[in-house]
């Protein structure tokens, strides 16, 4: 079998190991492959599913087509570590074997519960005239490893009102009761959660829909999550269909969160503020959290977007995972910032600091393709200043502030091969500040821009030449004093 010939639902074993060595090493001649960057060894991935800490580690497990850069037939691929920064690639955790998810194990997530690793996900169907009809499943994991699926539905219809998108549930316990948020559509096609509830995690009741004051907010929201940060309630979604507002909802689909008053299980209402993007770049979708130990809440998201296709595709493979980043409410929004684990990655480190005035400049040793970058500006009277990374002759990747807009701007207009050009080139926050903090995470092919410590984070991917290592700082229309420190990884 000719992998070309992959039709959409075709079964890992059904291919030949030769043509899966083959993909993989076209996979692995690709010069945008991450290096610090949880990534397929073949093929798609999408959705972090899963996220945990579990007899002494994390777990990570993620949407997996592995025949080639397409949405197929979904796995769900599992990865582990010690320190949320060193990955283990485990294998596949959940194949699409039985009735209840034929037509892929979509996304989920995970619960402790009487020593077991409980895995919640959704088992896609197709009928013969390819409708969907999704069941909610389960598998346990062991502290061995060792996941065996329960072969049945737990949840196996769509409740009255709603449409076959009915899935993704995120599971939590409250007092002896265990609840799940699931994405939802309503027949009359506008996005929402549903509410789920269960005395022991097999046998599950539809309580209704959370009311929110989000009507009308799109078609369908994927991936919804659920959590008490401090003492306000969370609830983050992945709407789809919410039209462009402004610098808001620029990309193809959009992934936020409502901050408010803990979601009322009794009224299934929660009261919350705005909708406000969890990240202004090109490439996040369908982040998942989990609460560690030292009860952080951290937070996972896909470093891509569906319906997109991006350069690598031609290598075989498509997609990563976000780095881990802890969550903490500020002036009443999220704040995200990357965890303090990813020091481990740092080796050597370079300063520098002066002032740029209408110039470009570079410094030796401030060059590179993965690296950490933090760079702190005072503001001065530039009207325009930032740092253009990943660049040789045209090609750059910009990120700038642009203080007669008040704008934070990051521009992939000449980052390198094009990727959603119909969306724009550019991606901007509005942000007034006498100082500008632009914290890099910068990977072969991807890079986490998070702004003045987690206010805005700006997650894209870019696909530039493997030469493009320049970093050059620049100031336009006047001065700005500035320090930047690296460490290349
Ligand atoms: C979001 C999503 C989920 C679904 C999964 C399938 O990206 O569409 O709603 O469970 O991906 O891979």
């Amino acid at each position: 079998m000719k992998l070309q010939k992959v039709k959409k639902y075709t079964r890992i074993e059904e291919v030949s190991q030769q043509e899966i060595e083959l993909l993989v090493s076209r996979v692995n001649n690709c010069s945008w492959r991450q290096t610090f960057h949880i990534q397929p060894v073949s093929g798609l991935l999408n959705d972090p599913n899963g996220f945990c800490f579990y007899a002494g580690e994390y777990h990570l497990f993620y949407q997996w087509h592995p025949l080639g850069p397409f949405h197929g037939l979904k796995y769900w691929y599992h990865t582990k570590s010690k320190d949320l920064v060193n990955w283990e690639n485990v294998g596949i955790a959940i194949e699409p074997n039985s009735y209840f998810d034929s037509h892929g194990v979509y996304s989920g997530s995970a619960i402790e519960h009487d020593g077991k690793l409980y895995l919640f996900y959704t088992g896609n169907t197709r009928d013969e005239k390819l409708d969907r009809h999704p069941h909610q499943c389960i598998a346990v994991m062991d502290k061995e490893g060792t996941i065996l699926k329960l072969n049945e539905s737990v949840f196996d219809h769509v409740p009255e009102g709603y449409t076959e998108h009915f899935r993704d549930p995120k599971v939590w316990k409250e007092g002896e009761q265990f609840y799940a948020v699931i994405g939802a559509q309503t027949t009359d096609q506008t996005g929402c959660v549903g509410l789920l509830s269960s005395p022991d995690l097999f046998e599950w009741k539809f309580e209704g829909e959370v009311q929110t004051q989000l009507d009308d907010f799109g078609f369908m929201w994927e991936c919804p999550d659920y959590f008490v940060l401090g003492d306000q309630g969370v609830l983050i979604l992945s709407p789809q269909g919410v039209q462009p507002e402004g610098d808001r909802y620029q990309n193809i689909y959009q992934a936020g969160y409502v901050l408010g008053e803990e979601i009322d299980l009794q009224k299934k209402e929660m009261t919350h503020g705005n909708f406000e993007e969890l990240d202004r770049g090109f490439d996040f979708y369908a982040p998942q959290t989990m609460e560690d130990p030292n009860g952080r809440r951290i937070l996972v998201g896909w470093m891509g977007l569906p319906e997109v296709e991006y350069p690598s595709d031609v290598n075989g493979w498509a997609h990563c995972l976000t780095v881990p980043r802890e969550l903490t409410v500020r002036h009443g929004k999220l704040r995200q910032t990357p965890i303090p684990e990813l020091e481990s990655l740092r080796k050597s480190k370079t300063e520098v600091s002066g002032s740029i005035t209408n110039e470009v400049k570079t410094y030796d040793e401030f060059s590179g393709a993965a690296y950490e970058l933090v760079c702190d500006f005072e503001r001065g009277d530039a009207a325009i200043y930032g740092v253009e990374f990943r660049a040789s002759g045209e090609e750059k990747t910009v990120i700038q502030y642009d203080a007669t807009q008040k704008k934070v701007i990051l521009d992939r207009t000449l980052s390198g091969e094009e990727v959603a050009i119909a969306y724009g080139t550019e991606r901007k926050y509005q942000l007034d500040g006498e100082k500008i903090k632009f914290h890099l995470f910068v990977d072969s092919s991807s890079v986490e821009i998070f702004v003045n410590d987690g206010e805005a984070v700006f997650t894209s991917r870019i696909f530039p030449s493997a030469e493009s290592k320049e970093i050059r700082f620049f100031a336009t229309d006047g001065s700005v004093n500035f320090k930047a420190v690296k460490w290349d990884y």
